[in-house]
């Protein structure tokens, strides 16, 4: 069974390009900030375009998912793509269905949020293997996450 907590040590061959040890999904994006500015045009998608799916989330006075959520995402997503384990050092295990064990994630919601990152990572100058690579990997890690028919 894929691990979806990790995402390096699952070496696969989707579309022509398998990460590595030092070929990373976070180097490729470009490191720290990279990621960084991609939660946010994420989670700027979210607030604009899925409310139903923004409103699950802990939202500021305006509506958008808020400051705590982006910084908590981020840290994760840096470990997921082969970056620093911050997360990990900081939160502990991500149990990722554990933590949206309260959330339900049917079809729409997966697909909902499939949208926001597909929009995010169209902002990503990415050679198209690894764009390739990394829908597959979302996508998979987001049908993981479905606790509802
Ligand atoms: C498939 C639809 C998804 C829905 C509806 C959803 C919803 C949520 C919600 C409601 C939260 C709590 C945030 C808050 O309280 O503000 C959350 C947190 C989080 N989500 Fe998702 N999520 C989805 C997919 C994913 C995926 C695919 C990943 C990983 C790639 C992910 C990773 C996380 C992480 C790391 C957190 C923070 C957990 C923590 O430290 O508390 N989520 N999500």
């Amino acid at each position: 069974m894929v691990d979806a907590t990790s995402l390096v040590a699952t070496l696969r061959t989707d579309g022509g390009w398998t990460p590595s040890l030092t070929d990373t999904p976070f180097a490729r994006l470009g490191g720290a900030d990279a990621v960084r500015a991609l939660v946010e045009t994420f989670y700027d998608a979210m607030s604009s375009d899925e409310p139903a799916l923004a409103k699950l989330h802990r939202c500021d006075e305006n509506g958008r998912v808020d400051t705590v959520t982006r910084e908590r995402f981020g840290l994760f997503l840096m470990g997921w793509l082969g970056g620093p384990q911050d997360y990990i050092a900081k939160y502990g295990h991500p149990r990722l269905r554990m933590r949206h064990s309260h959330v339900p994630i049917d079809l729409a919601m997966r697909d909902a949020w499939l949208r926001c990152m597909t929009k995010a990572l169209d902002q990503c100058p990415l050679e198209q293997a690894v764009r390739h690579y990394l829908d597959f990997r979302f996508q998979e890690v987001a049908d993981f996450l479905r606790n509802q028919p």
